[in-house]
């Protein structure tokens, strides 16, 4: 592969990344209760972290949604063969892996020119572009560091484009966040573009809470990761020890939501802000929320944003759904 083949964006510089880092740490530490917005898990160790959380037993999602993909990318890139789609636009691609399905059905179509992987995790991104470029000789890969909540009007146009959000990440914006993201990615869309969604479905409680409280502990080092994470870059002073790792399924809003458990009283400090955070014994700090859908309430958000339903798959225990839209 040539270098000619590969482009690297960066829509969020280190020096963004840190002041919008500030900012979420500031104000989620000083709310009450205290939470995180999810995407500080993914410095290099926590991007490891999740690719291990990929492999267990108890995580389904992957997975299923790997099944689905093997069954279904020829169909889809027969849509897309038909409307002349030539580039494939990931979001939160993470380590590409799953995506190496849609990119092999595209190319048996003949109809896969372009790969733009974005992701918020500059060491993710180039890891998956490295490994693509040496199995991929003849795909072009722009690479675009950036977040899906603020960068998408800075997505390469070029092409005709199929835009995957994969891994059921979707479900980590909060409601509000996820309905303006669906009206933002619509809107950066030409009509006749396609949306490819990966979206976890609501099951099981005992079923959903294993796989984000695994019995190998690998999800509670991710989400304590977080806490390295702002003491590496905000100066701050967490004891990972001090917290547990608790994994809560909120039947209310069908979501799972991660918590960190603070085992005593403390006051910790964050330098870099000149803050002092007071945590009771028993506290706990919101980290991540991971909503689970119904087919019907999925439906009628992406279609609110502007998207045809084109294909709706789930797997056969119907725990993860995988689907297609047009940009209307
Ligand atoms: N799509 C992959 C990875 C999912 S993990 C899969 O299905 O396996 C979630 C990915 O989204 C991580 O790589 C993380 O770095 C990225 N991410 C999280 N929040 C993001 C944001 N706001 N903008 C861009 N990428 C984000
Ligand atoms: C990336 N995202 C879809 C994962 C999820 O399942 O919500 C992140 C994760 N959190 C804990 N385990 C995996």
């Amino acid at each position: 592969m040539t270098a000619s083949h590969t482009v690297l964006d960066v829509h969020l510089t280190d020096a963004d990344a840190e002041a919008a880092l500030r900012w979420d740490a500031w104000v989620g530490l000083t709310a009450r209760p205290k939470q995180l917005p999810p995407k500080w898990f993914y410095d290099a160790r926590g991007s490891e972290l999740f690719e291990q959380i990929t492999e267990l037993p108890e995580y389904y999602p992957t997975r299923t949604e790997r099944a689905l993909l093997h069954e279904h990318a020829p169909e889809i890139a027969a849509v897309a063969a038909a409307a002349g789609v030539d580039t494939l636009v990931e979001l939160g691609s993470g380590s590409s892996e799953k995506t190496r399905l849609l990119l092999d059905a595209l190319s048996a179509a003949g109809t896969c020119r372009r790969y733009v992987p974005q992701d918020v995790s500059e060491s993710a991104l180039r890891g998956a572009v490295d490994a693509l470029l040496d199995d991929y000789p003849d795909l072009a890969v722009h690479g675009v560091v950036g977040d899906f909540t603020r960068h998408l009007g800075l997505l390469p146009a070029e092409g005709r484009r199929l835009v995957a959000f994969l891994g059921g990440t979707i479900g980590n914006l909060q409601p509000a966040e996820r309905a303006a993201f669906l009206v933002v990615a619509r809107a950066a869309m030409r009509p006749g573009e396609y949306l490819l969604l990966g979206a976890g479905l609501v099951t099981d409680p005992a079923v959903l809470v294993a796989a984000y409280d695994d019995a190998a502990g690998v999800t509670a080092e991710f989400n304590r990761n977080v806490l390295a994470v702002l003491n590496r870059q905000l100066g701050a002073e967490f004891d990972l020890d001090d917290f547990d790792h608790v994994a809560h399924w909120d039947a209310d809003n069908e979501w799972i939501e991660m918590r960190l458990r603070a085992r005593r009283l403390m006051t910790v400090r964050v330098r870099e802000l000149e803050l002092e955070v007071p945590f009771a014994a028993g506290e706990e700090m919101r980290t991540e929320i991971s909503a689970k859908f119904r087919p019907e309430g999925l439906r009628a958000e992406v279609t609110a944003a502007g998207f045809e339903p084109v294909r709706f798959w789930t797997d056969p225990d119907d725990r993860f759904a995988l689907s297609l839209w047009k940009a209307a």
